[in-house]
């Protein structure tokens, strides 16, 4: 298998399902549902649609039936992407190759895309619900998503992330800075298909171990890139991370260690799904891509 090609035709499914789900832009008014489809057809990777649905595959079932699922991620991570970018928070300029939201729109309106991405996004899991058996399922997946994009999540590792610019900090405040910030919501995609196609309590936390390795070693290399990588290639600032004074991997323990640490946690990641009998080779080729990846 070619992990290139998988992540192209995978994006590419997610791509053509978000743009069924989204207001369109003639709608009134129009302004924010422009915002809106600006930030998400942008051209991110897509990963944690593609990792929701990888998880499913790893457990041997069809992933069609929660691609809405998979995109309301998406919808979500987004947003958060808009919020992120804003002069308040990191102050950046370009975002998927594309000047920000709050660039092209004004901060008003950025703020209220990021605001109707992640109210939509509910909106689209609750409506998903009708079509899937198991409500229960459904509920508890509305649940863990909220979570991981709440102040016991996403919004916790980002409050963490912004109040200790400029100073030094502990190896266990950094780690819980980059499992909130992103590993929460890789966590919640991976389990959320799982959890809808019921999952054994085996099969779930195999595949939580791999998510959470997965999310750290993602964000580390997200901060090595900010140092490393090639803008364009990125599509967003490098040296965003000095300029903001943030606390990161090599920021704390040097460009070498932090891809020791990378790689090591990328093989936990590897091995927590030997128990599983699904098609694992997509989220093993996902997690090896991680330490390799240019943007
Ligand atoms: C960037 O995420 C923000 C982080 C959580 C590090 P991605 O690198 O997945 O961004 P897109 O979605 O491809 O633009
Ligand atoms: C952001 O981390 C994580 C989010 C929740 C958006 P970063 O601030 O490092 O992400 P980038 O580098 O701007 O994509
Ligand atoms: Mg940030
Ligand atoms: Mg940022
Ligand atoms: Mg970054």
């Amino acid at each position: 298998m070619r992990l290139k090609q998988y992540l192209q035709e995978r994006a590419l499914l997610v791509d053509e399902h978000l743009s069924t789900l989204l207001p369109r832009e003639t709608e009134y008014p129009q302004i924010i549902h422009e915002a809106m489809q600006y930030s998400i057809f942008a051209g991110g990777k897509r990963l944690r649609p593609i990792m929701c649905l990888a998880g499913v595959e790893a457990l041997g079932k069809e992933y069609e039936p929660y691609l809405p699922v998979a995109c309301a991620l998406e919808m979500i991570h987004t947003y958060s992407l808009i919020h992120d970018d804003l002069p308040a928070m990191d102050n950046d300029d370009y975002r998927r190759g594309k000047l920000t939201s709050h660039k092209v729109y004004g901060e008003d309106i950025a703020i209220l895309a990021g605001d109707a991405l992640l109210t939509h996004a509910f909106e689209v899991l609750a409506t998903a619900a009708e079509g899937l058996p198991g409500e229960k399922r459904m509920l508890r997946v509305i649940r863990e998503v909220a979570m991981a994009s709440g102040t016991r999540g996403m919004i916790g590792g980002q409050v963490v992330d912004v109040q200790s610019e400029g100073k030094a900090i502990t190896p266990l405040t950094l780690d819980y800075i980059h499992t909130h910030k992103t590993g929460a919501l890789f966590r919640a995609a991976v389990r959320s298909g799982a959890l809808l196609t019921g999952a054994s309590e085996n099969e779930l936390s195999a595949l939580t171990e791999y998510a959470e390795c997965f999310g750290l070693v993602f964000q580390i290399t997200d901060d090595l890139l900010d140092i490393l990588g090639d803008e364009k290639i990125l599509g967003k600032p490098v040296g965003s991370d000095e300029k903001n004074q943030k606390g990161t991997y090599p920021s704390l323990y040097g460009i070498e260690k932090s891809k020791e640490l990378a790689r090591e946690a990328v093989d936990k990641a590897v091995k927590s799904l030997e128990p599983l009998r699904g098609n694992t080779e997509p989220l093993i080729l996902l997690a090896r891509y991680l330490i390799e990846r240019k943007s």
